[in-house]
C-alpha cells in the first residue's frame, strides 16, 4: 500500500483542512509531516467551525488514527489548548491521536527568539506567525533541539541547557524576557498534557500500517511557495512543504508515495511579507478578501489577494509530482465579470513561463482573460449544474496545468464539495 499526500500549491491557506476532512473516510491514518502551529486548518460541518493548528484534520471522523509525525514542530502549550478545545466540544482524542517521539519541541524561548529575530530585521521582516517555527527548525538542523521523546527522561536538565543558551542569545538582542515565566508555566502544563498521549516511533507505526494494507493520508501544512528550498526565499517558512517533506517528515520511502493531491484556490492569497506577482491593490482584490473572508486563521491578519498564478502553479505541480488537482473557493469568484489568470511573467521585456530564481517587484504578470460565470454556485451538488463559463475556466486550467481537477469546492462546509 502507498501513502497519499495532500499539500498546498500556493502560499498556504488553500483549504487543506477542509479537504483532508472530506477525504478522511477513505483512509485509516491521517498524518501531519511538517510545520507546526503556524498552520491554521479550518473545517466546517453541521454548523460548527474548528481551526486545527498541530492536530491532523482527520480527527473528527471516528475510528481513524491521527499522527503528528517526526517532521512537525510542536508547542506544548498551544497543543494543550487545542486538545482542550476539541475535548470540550465533544471530540475525544486519546484513542485517535499519536505523536512521534522524534517531533521537535518549540520551547517558550523559541517563540521569543522568533520575535527578536523579526524585530532585528527592521524593514525586511518576514512577517512570521510568531510561533517560534524558524528558531525551532534552526535548532533541529544545528543539532541543538529537544524532541518529544526527551520529555520522558531527565527533561528538566535538557530544558535548562537549551533555554540557558537561548537566553544568552536573547540578551545579545536586548530582548525583554519578562513574559517568560508565565509562558513557561503554561508550556510545562502542556508537557503534562502531551504525556497523556501515546508517544510512538511513528516511522515504524506508519510503515507497518502500510504493510498491513492500511490507507495513509499525509496532510501538508503551508504551501509550496513557502517551501524552504523552492519558495520565495527568504520569505518562506522553515520546512520542506513539498511532497518530499512527507518522506522525511514521516519516514516513508519515495516509492511508497501514491497519489499526490495538489490543492489551490481559484485565485491566490498570501499572508506575511514577500513577493506576490499577481497581487491586486484595487477594488477587485478588496472584493476577493471580503467575499472569501481572507483573514489569517492563526493571526487574523488580512490576507493579500490576487489572480491565480499559473507560472507558480505549474512549478508547484512539477516539484510535487501532483497527480490530481483540487480547486477551492470557486464560489468567491461567482460575482466577477471577468476572471484573469497569469500565464507568463514579463521580466525586463522578456516573457517567461518557467518560474525564475527571483520574483522581485520587476515581474509583470501577463494575463489571459476569461468571462465570469455570474452564478451562485454555493448550493450546487454536482458537476452537471456547473455554468458554462465555469466549465470553460476548468478546461482552460486543466489544459494549462496538464493535471485533472478532480474536486471543486464551492463553500467552506464539508458538504459544499463536488467530485468530478
Ligand atoms: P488551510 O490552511 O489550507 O487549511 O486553509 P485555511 O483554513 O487557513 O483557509 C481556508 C479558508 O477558506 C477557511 O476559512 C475555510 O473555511 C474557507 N474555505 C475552504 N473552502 C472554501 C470554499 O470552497 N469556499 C469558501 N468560500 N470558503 C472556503
Ligand atoms: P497553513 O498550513 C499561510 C507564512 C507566514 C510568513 C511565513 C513564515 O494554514 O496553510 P513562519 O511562522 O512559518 O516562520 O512564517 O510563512 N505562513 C503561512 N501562511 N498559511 C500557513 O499555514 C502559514 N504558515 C506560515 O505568514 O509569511
Ligand atoms: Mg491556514
Amino acid at each position: 500500500m502507498k501513502a497519499d499526500v495532500l499539500l498546498g500549491l500556493q502560499w498556504g491557506d488553500e483549504g487543506k483542512g477542509k479537504i483532508v476532512d472530506v477525504l478522511t473516510p477513505n483512509y485509516d491514518l491521517v498524518t501531519r509531516f511538517q510545520g507546526g502551529p503556524n498552520a491554521g486548518h479550518t473545517l466546517e460541518f453541521e454548523g460548527k467551525k474548528f481551526v486545527l493548528r498541530s492536530i491532523p484534520s482527520g480527527i473528527f471522523q471516528g475510528g481513524k488514527v491521527n499522527i503528528i509525525g517526526n517532521g512537525v514542530v510542536l508547542d506544548a502549550a498551544l497543543f494543550k489548548a487545542e486538545v482542550e478545545a476539541l475535548e470540550k466540544s465533544g471530540h475525544p482524542l486519546t484513542e485517535r491521536l499519536k505523536i512521534s517521539k522524534k517531533a521537535h519541541l518549540i520551547l517558550p524561548t523559541h517563540r521569543l527568539l522568533d520575535a527578536a529575530y523579526e524585530s532585528a530585521k527592521g524593514t525586511s521582516k518576514i512577517g512570521t506567525t510568531g510561533k517560534g517555527i524558524g528558531p525551532t527548525y534552526t535548532d533541529k538542523i544545528s543539532r541543538n533541539g529537544l524532541r518529544v521523546g526527551d520529555i520522558l527522561h531527565n527533561f528538566d536538565e535538557k530544558y535548562k541547557a537549551a533555554t540557558d543558551r537561548h537566553k544568552e542569545i536573547l540578551k545579545q538582542y536586548s530582548f525583554d524576557c519578562s513574559s517568560l515565566p508565565e509562558i513557561e508555566k503554561e508550556w510545562f502544563e502542556g508537557i503534562e498534557c502531551l504525556k497523556r498521549f501515546e508517544l510512538i516511533d511513528s516511522e515504524h507505526f506508519i510503515n507497518n500500517s502500510l504493510k498491513s494494507e492500511k490507507k495513509v493520508l499525509a496532510e501538508g501544512a503551508q504551501g509550496t511557495m513557502l517551501d524552504i528550498d523552492f519558495g520565495s526565499y527568504p520569505f518562506v517558512t522553515s520546512s520542506n512543504t513539498i511532497c518530499a517533506g512527507a518522506c522525511t517528515g514521516l519516514g516513508i520511502a519515495p516509492r511508497s508515495i501514491g497519489e499526490v493531491f495538489g490543492i489551490f484556490k481559484a485565485y491566490c492569497t498570501r499572508v506575511g511579507s514577500g513577493p506576490f506577482p499577481t497581487e491586486l491593490f484595487d477594488e477587485t482584490g478588496e472584493q476577493m478578501r471580503k467575499i472569501g473572508f481572507e483573514f489569517g486563521s492563526v493571526t487574523g491578519r488580512p490576507r493579500r489577494c490576487g489572480w491565480i498564478d499559473l507560472v507558480a502553479l505549474k512549478y508547484a505541480i512539477m516539484l510535487n509530482g501532483v497527480t490530481q488537482l483540487i480547486m477551492m473557493k470557486s464560489d468567491v469568484l461567482d460575482s466577477f465579470e471577468t476572471i484573469k489568470a497569469c500565464v507568463a511573467y514579463k521580466i525586463d521585456g522578456k516573457e517567461l513561463t518557467e518560474f525564475p530564481f527571483d520574483i522581485a517587484e520587476s515581474v509583470e504578470p501577463v494575463y489571459a482573460e476569461l468571462p465570469g460565470w455570474k452564478t451562485d454556485m454555493t448550493k450546487m451538488q454536482s458537476e452537471a449544474e456547473f455554468p458554462e463559463n465555469f466549465n470553460a475556466y476548468i478546461q482552460f486550467l486543466e489544459k494549462e496545468l496538464q493535471v485533472p481537477i478532480k474536486i471543486v469546492s464551492v463553500g467552506p462546509d464539508r458538504a459544499q464539495t463536488i467530485l468530478r
